[in-house]
């Protein structure tokens, strides 16, 4: 038979309630009779309840943050195999001490296609959030289509700045289709507001000498790569694909190129 747990006095649980004290509230009652039954010290007492409101509230706070990151899909640091992949162990530890962030130093992923670069850029980003960070994930793309947005009403610098009030930027799949003049300017408008200030993670298929190949015009590539690189981390991932390894050893077949 199990206990009947009386419910917190109404005072309390109004009082509770009001400071929104919900995981207190909901532990009260039964650490009340916990708390009598094995005659705890009353310091054990409140601190017992102080810590579930931390630990709940800390959740939640990381829950929020993951939500406003919009990772595409979840990635961890822990399920990417370093063996298999060319990223050296000791860099990829270093990425993992999330120390370039708190430094507002930025990484630069450079590989073929299938190489782990959103795998790592992912990872790196939630574990960033777990440590208290804010992160944002855009492909190239979609940032850029948000900064065309700006354009419209004139507020391109209002939307720059609401993007750096996160620590890192995680820019993936630059590169994959070409800008034009315009997407360029934007993009390097970006860059260079976050020059020193905050950390981008960068993806891109392209090596940086081929970066003319995506932005039309050769000095929006320079002056973007300057700053880019000045405090940067860079990380060739190469190899074959994962994809096509992990398709040849559970029996699929390389795609018919012709
Ligand atoms: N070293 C690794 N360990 C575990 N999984 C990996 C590793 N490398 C890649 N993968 C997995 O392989 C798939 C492809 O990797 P990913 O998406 O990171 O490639 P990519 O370099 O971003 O490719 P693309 O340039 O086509 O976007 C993903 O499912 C990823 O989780
Ligand atoms: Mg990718």
């Amino acid at each position: 038979m199990t206990a009947i747990i009386p419910p917190l006095p109404a005072d309390l649980n109004d009082g509770l309630k009001r400071l929104k004290m919900a995981a207190m509230r909901q532990l009260a009652p039964e650490l009340l009779i916990t708390a009598k039954t094995q005659r705890w010290n009353p310091e054990e007492f409140l601190r017992t309840l102080i810590e579930a409101e931390i630990a709940s509230r800390d959740a939640s706070n990381i829950r929020t943050r993951m939500r406003q990151a919009s990772f595409p899909v979840t990635k961890t640091l822990d399920e990417f195999d370093i063996a298999a992949s060319s990223i050296p162990p000791a860099t990829f530890d270093y990425l993992a001490s999330l120390e370039w962030i708190r430094a507002a130093e930025n990484v630069c992923l450079i590989g073929p296609a299938g190489t782990g670069k959103s795998h790592t850029l992912i990872g790196l980003g939630i574990a960033a959030v777990e440590h208290g960070h804010r992160v944002r994930y855009f492909t190239a793309a979609e940032l850029v289509e948000t900064l065309y947005r700006g354009l419209a009403d004139n507020s391109v610098g209002k939307l720059i700045d609401s993007l750096l009030r996160n620590d890192l930027v995680l820019v993936d799949e630059l590169g994959f289709a070409p800008l034009d003049d315009t997407g360029a300017q934007l993009l390097f408008r970006f860059v260079a507001a976050s020059y020193e200030r905050r950390s981008l993670g960068i993806a891109s298929h392209w090596p940086f000498e081929s970066w003319g190949r995506f932005l039309p015009e050769h000095t929006t590539a320079v002056s973007m790569l300057d700053r880019l690189l000045h405090h940067c981390h860079t990380v060739v991932t190469n190899g074959d694909s994962y994809r096509m390894r992990q398709a040849r050893t559970t029996g699929g077949t390389r795609p018919k190129t012709s």
